[in-house]
């Protein structure tokens, strides 16, 4: 078993309490701000900043740091159409038989159909893999834990960091998503995960009235 080997957390920085509320405040007023966009403008995006948000989703904590993500930053226009092309292939079914009512209920007030052009035309799409499993050296299958809570945080991550250079992102999850092992050539032990399409919202881009659950409806304190 590997020995613990341990460091001061000398990069922690203390602050006033003054400073901590106002970067707490500041934070959550400007969260409130993200929205998820569907329409998005054909104007690119500096790699540099893309780069940069994916650093701050390799930050995030995982189950025994195991870290069971990829991220496949998808730039090629020939694979883009491959992913568009399989996408809408999937929705069409699913828009049309295979959802059940009650889904397509839940996903009626965002207007969308099986239409995914974003997937051609935004600047940025970054497929998100979990990793279910390993490969140990010996060839045997090694565990991953906590994987979907681990690459969930790494997304938020991603997502809140996205917001913060001044992208606006959209979580696609056309379903089933199996194709993206295909075309972007992942291992078996790689599940699809999602799809985060960003850049900047189009001209005539409209988000759908929604509402957030109030802190009383969704924070409890016991
Ligand atoms: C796991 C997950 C999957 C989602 N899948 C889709 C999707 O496939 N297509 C879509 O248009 N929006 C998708 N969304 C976006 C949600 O509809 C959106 O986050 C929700 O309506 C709240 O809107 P907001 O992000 O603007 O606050 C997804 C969001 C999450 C977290």
């Amino acid at each position: 078993m590997t020995k613990p080997d341990f460091r001061p957390y000398s990069e922690f920085t203390r602050l006033c309490p003054d400073e901590m509320l106002s970067r707490a405040k500041a934070l959550a007023v400007h969260m409130a701000t993200r929205r998820t966009v569907r329409e998005f403008s054909r104007e690119p995006v500096d790699p540099a900043i893309v780069n940069h948000c994916l650093q701050v989703a390799l930050t995030a904590p995982s189950g025994a740091n195991q870290q069971p993500w990829t991220f496949v930053v998808v730039d090629d226009r020939a694979v883009r159409r491959q992913l568009r092309e399989a996408a809408e292939a999937e929705e069409r079914e699913f828009y049309n038989g295979r959802a059940p009512d009650e889904w397509l209920d839940a996903v009626a007030p965002f207007g969308t159909d099986a239409s995914k052009p974003f997937l051609e035309t935004a600047p940025v799409v970054i497929c998100i893999f979990a990793q279910t499993w390993k490969s140990l050296p010996d060839g045997n299958r090694g565990k991953n834990y906590y994987v979907s809570e681990s690459v969930g945080i790494a997304t938020g991550l991603l997502i809140a960091a996205l917001h913060h250079a001044g992208l606006a992102a959209l979580t696609h999850t056309p379903s089933p998503m199996k194709f993206l092992n295909s075309i972007l050539a992942r291992p078996d032990n790689e599940r699809p995960f999602l799809i985060l399409v960003a850049g900047f919202p189009a001209d005539d881009c409209l988000v759908p009235v929604i509402t957030k659950r109030s802190m009383d409806e969704a924070v409890i304190h016991v």
